[in-house]
């Protein structure tokens, strides 16, 4: 039996398990994967152990993604440029090898929901973690970014870094240009904390599909609500984002790529 895991801190909220439990049943692989709290204090003595007792691979959640990917040994691409990992592999000899999946997941959850056309304008809201792990994938899939943020230097720093890989360009959360955006992407972190950013209601009005990178089980996120309240038609919050970045994680380990269909269709998780 293949053991893998989710490691982050809170963990107890995780709908990984359930997930990749779904995705070894369909797929017919023999595999175990449970949550385990970080400690803060041992998080890399405990995750080497855990590799070091056998296991095959983990991901890993909030606040570790930049910590797992510094202990690491070999990265993807997509983790190279997300400066951080939510997927690690046990390589057979031995080695940790980084991949970060949250972007395919988006890209994937994108193209889904036919959101996904090409040279289309794309406003990312957030210039931390979340909206840098995802930016690569995204201009891969060649869309035209705008990231905001509240502090501007965050979202200018993206941008230079990025600029090589498509067309991306910074704007001040008070300066968006009021234009029609074909798809807005929410990627700060303040639905946490159940609030919305002060944005131009203009900017979403326009916009052809609003996306909450957040996700919340049986109500609207705060973002999600705001945007209808607002008249949007196309709206959807991350919960297809959390699946398909899960399957991309199971695709890495195993090497078959699950369904993920009937976990958006049915309400299994
Ligand atoms: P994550 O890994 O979830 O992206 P993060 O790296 O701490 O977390 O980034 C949080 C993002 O939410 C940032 O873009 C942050 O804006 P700043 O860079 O200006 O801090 C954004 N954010 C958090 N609280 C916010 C608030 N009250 N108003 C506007 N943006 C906020």
């Amino acid at each position: 039996m293949d053991y893998y895991a989710v490691w982050g801190n809170p963990v107890k909220h995780s709908k990984s398990p359930q997930i990749h439990k779904i995705f070894a049943e369909q797929t017919q692989q023999n595999m175990e994967y449970e949550a385990i709290l970080g400690d803060p204090e041992r998080f890399e003595i405990e995750l080497l152990s855990f590799f070091a007792n056998g296991a095959k691979g983990c991901n890993i959640t909030a606040p570790f993604k930049e910590r797992a990917y510094d202990l690491a040994d070999e990265y993807s691409e997509r983790a190279l440029a997300a400066e951080a990992c939510n997927t690690l592999k046990r390589l057979d000899n031995g080695c940790l090898y980084a991949d970060n999946t949250d972007g395919a997941g988006l890209v994937s959850d994108l193209a889904r929901l036919g959101w996904l056309k090409p040279d289309q304008s794309v406003l990312i809201l957030g210039a931390g973690g979340a909206a840098k792990g995802v930016l690569l994938p995204l201009l891969r899939a060649r869309q035209n970014i705008t990231v905001s943020n509240r502090t501007l230097a965050k979202a200018q720093h993206l941008v230079d870094k990025f600029l090589s890989y498509g067309n991306i360009r910074a704007a001040g959360l008070s300066n968006i240009p009021r234009q029609k955006f074909d798809l807005v992407i929410n990627a700060t972190s303040l639905g946490l904390q159940g609030k919305t950013l002060n944005i131009d209601p203009e900017i979403l009005r326009l916009a052809g599909a609003v996306y909450d990178m957040q996700y919340a089980k049986d109500k609207d996120t705060p973002f999600v609500a705001l945007a209808k309240s607002l008249g949007v038609q196309n709206i959807s919050d991350g919960f297809g984002m959390l699946v398909g970045q899960a399957a991309h994680s199971f695709y890495l380990w195993r090497g078959v790529m699950p369904d993920i269909r009937p976990l958006l269709e049915n309400d299994s998780v």
